[in-house]
C-alpha cells in the first residue's frame, strides 16, 4: 500500500451464474475500462454480478502467479507448493476476517502480483510483502522457499492490519460504515484508502498522491481484467 506496482495477463474461461428461471452468463474478460467518479453502477463502475468468483478469479491469475517473481526480477518464481500455500492462506484469512477471499486476491495482485519474494518498499512506511502491508512483520523477499507461516503472515498483515496500521479488514469496515452497506463501492473505496491512506468518495480516482486509477484497476480485476493494456 501507498505505493505504486502494475500489472496486469489473458485468458479466456467466463463463469456461468444459473439461478431459477433464468439462466445468466456471466463472462470475465481480459479488457480494462477506465472507471472515474463515485464507484455506482450510475458511474458505469462494475455491480457485484459482474465480479468473478474466488475460483474463477484464482484460475485467471494463476498464469501470472506462476512467472510474477521472474518477470518482476524479484528471484525465483514461485514453487507449486508455494501456490498452494498461498491460494490455502487467502481462504484462511478470508474466514480469521470475513474479508471476501477474491478481495483479498485482487489486493495482492495488485500490490506484487502474487509473487511471494516481492521487496520491501518504502515511501514513508514500510510496506513487506504480498499485500505490502503497512509494516508488517511477514516478509519473503529474499527467501527461497518461502515457508507457510510467512505466506499467512503477509496475507493476514495486509487483510487483518497490524500493530501500525490498518488492513482490509478495517478500510471496509469504514467504508461500508460510509455507505451503510456492503455494495461494490464500499470495496473500491476501501481499495482507494489502501493505497493512498485518504478516499474522496465523489472521486476514486483521486489518487492523493498515490496511484490514480488504483481503484479502477481493481474494479477491473474483479471483472477478469490480467495483462490487457490498461487505458488509465
Ligand atoms: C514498524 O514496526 C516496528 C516493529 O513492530 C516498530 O518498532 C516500528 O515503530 C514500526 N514503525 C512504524 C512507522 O510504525
Amino acid at each position: 500500500m501507498f505505493k505504486n506496482i502494475v500489472l496486469a495477463l489473458a485468458a479466456f474461461a467466463s463463469f456461468v451464474s444459473t439461478a431459477p428461471l433464468e439462466l445468466e452468463q456471466r463472462g470475465l474478460a481480459d479488457v480494462y475500462h477506465k472507471y472515474t467518479g463515485d464507484g455506482s453502477a450510475a458511474a458505469g463502475w462494475p455491480v457485484t454480478e459482474d465480479w468473478g468468483e474466488f475460483e474463477g478469479l484464482w484460475s485467471r491469475n494463476l498464469p501470472l502467479i506462476k512467472q510474477s517473481c521472474g518477470w518482476n526480477n524479484w528471484g525465483a518464481d514461485n514453487s507449486d507448493d508455494e501456490i498452494r500455500n498461498l491460494k490455502s492462506a487467502i481462504t484462511q484469512v478470508a474466514s480469521e476476517t470475513g474479508v471476501k477471499a477474491r478481495f483479498i486476491l485482487l489486493i495482492m495482485m495488485q500490490e506484487s502480483k502474487g509473487c511471494v519474494r516481492v521487496p520491501t518498499t518504502a515511501n514513508g512506511v514500510r510496506n513487506p510483502g504480498l499485500m505490502q502491508s503497512h509494516n508488517g512483520s511477514g516478509s519473503c523477499a529474499g527467501v527461497n522457499p518461502c515457508p507457510k507461516s510467512q505466506i499467512v503472515q503477509m496475507i493476514r498483515d495486509g487483510t487483518a492490519g497490524t500493530a501500525s496500521g490498518d488492513g482490509l479488514k478495517q478500510l471496509l469496515a469504514k467504508t461500508v460504515a460510509h455507505y451503510g452497506s456492503r455494495q461494490p463501492r464500499a470495496y473500491y473505496a476501501a481499495a482507494r484508502l489502501y493505497n493512498s491512506g485518504s478516499v474522496d468518495y465523489a472521486h476514486l480516482e483521486n489518487g492523493f498522491g498515490s496511484v490514480a486509477c488504483y481503484a479502477s484497476d481493481i474494479a477491473n480485476r474483479a471483472t477478469g481484467w490480467t495483462l490487457a493494456a490498461s487505458s488509465c
